[in-house]
């Protein structure tokens, strides 16, 4: 990322611990391997934040509801939690952004925390957005749509960390990707995946997917949001432990029945997100994306 200094260090360190998996252009790495975004170009981007620093992404598919990914709210109060639009330097101050309280999280009832299976949850935005040129919709695959092909290209975009260091992004990145058939990603994940998942991967010997703080963001394929960023391996951009996102269309039913079971201005539910916390082994911790 051209910071000098900081670079050296985190080279010096990342050198120390990594001597054993470097692989050849790792060190080019950001989103993982992509680049920034033309400011205000995805304006269905969200950003969650907890005291005021980043946490997870997701997308806008209402005026007063975003799709993100139920791992996000593990251990969090939501009522803490803010929806930031219209962003895309979080650490300026933009006249095009628009900060919301959120008032109900909807996790998916069988999200399970060791498995990631179902890693989807409904926010629901305490007012209404302003759509215009900043803040937009993003929309959802037919109910009825196969899975997509290997090989379909598609982006990923976050402003989660552009290094397997940590290293926070000038403004929000993109990387294209490919899916990657889900037997041979259920393969490199040694049977771990269960069905409704997807996979994908650079498609050629770079390394490019998502990383931590990208989770719940939406993969992109022909301008409809397939896939929610939901987990990886330990290094980001790893192809032996390659992205796996929730594979949106096999929730298109339960999404749209939350949406008329909360119809805006009713009171606010409960949190369902914040109860019962479960308890996660530490190997699940670590590719567990903030
Ligand atoms: C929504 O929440 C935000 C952040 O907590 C707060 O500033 C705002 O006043 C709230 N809006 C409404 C309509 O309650
Ligand atoms: C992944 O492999 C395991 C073990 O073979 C299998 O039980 C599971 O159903 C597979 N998952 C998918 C999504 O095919």
């Amino acid at each position: 990322m051209g910071h000098g200094g900081r670079d050296h260090l985190l080279l010096t360190v990342a050198t120390t611990l990594m001597l054993s998996i470097r692989t050849p252009g790792f060190w080019g790495a950001r989103i993982i391997g992509g680049r920034e975004v033309t400011p205000h170009s995805r304006p269905y981007m969200v950003s969650v934040s907890f005291e005021g620093q980043h946490h997870c992404g997701g997308f806008l598919l209402r005026a007063h509801w975003v799709v993100s990914a139920a791992h996000c709210f593990s251990n969090r109060d939501p009522q803490t939690g803010l929806v930031v639009l219209g962003a895309h330097a979080l650490r300026t101050s933009e006249p095009t952004r628009q900060v919301f309280g959120i008032s109900a999280v909807i996790r998916h009832p069988d999200y399970q925390p060791m498995t990631h299976a179902n890693d989807i949850c409904l926010l629901q935005l305490n007012s209404s957005a302003i759509l215009g040129p900043a803040v937009g919709l993003l929309g959802l695959p037919q109910r009825s749509s196969r899975p997509l092909k290997a090989g379909t290209r598609c982006q990923v975009a976050g402003w989660g960390s552009v290094s397997n260091f940590e290293e926070l992004p000038p403004g929000l990145m993109e990387a294209e990707v490919r899916v990657l058939g889900l037997d041979i990603c259920n393969s490199s994940w040694r049977g771990q995946l269960s069905p409704a998942m997807l996979c994908t991967h650079s498609g050629d010997r770079r390394w490019r997917g998502f990383c931590s703080a990208d989770s719940g963001g939406p993969l992109v394929c022909r301008n409809q949001a397939h896939g929610l960023v939901s987990f990886s391996g330990l290094w980001c951009g790893d192809p032996k432990t390659p992205d796996v996102y929730t594979q949106v269309s096999s929730f298109i039913t339960w999404i749209w029945d939350v949406i008329q079971q909360h119809p805006h201005g009713l009171q606010p539910s409960p949190f369902p997100c914040t109860t019962g916390a479960s308890k996660r082994a530490a190997w699940v911790q670590h590719w567990v994306h903030k």
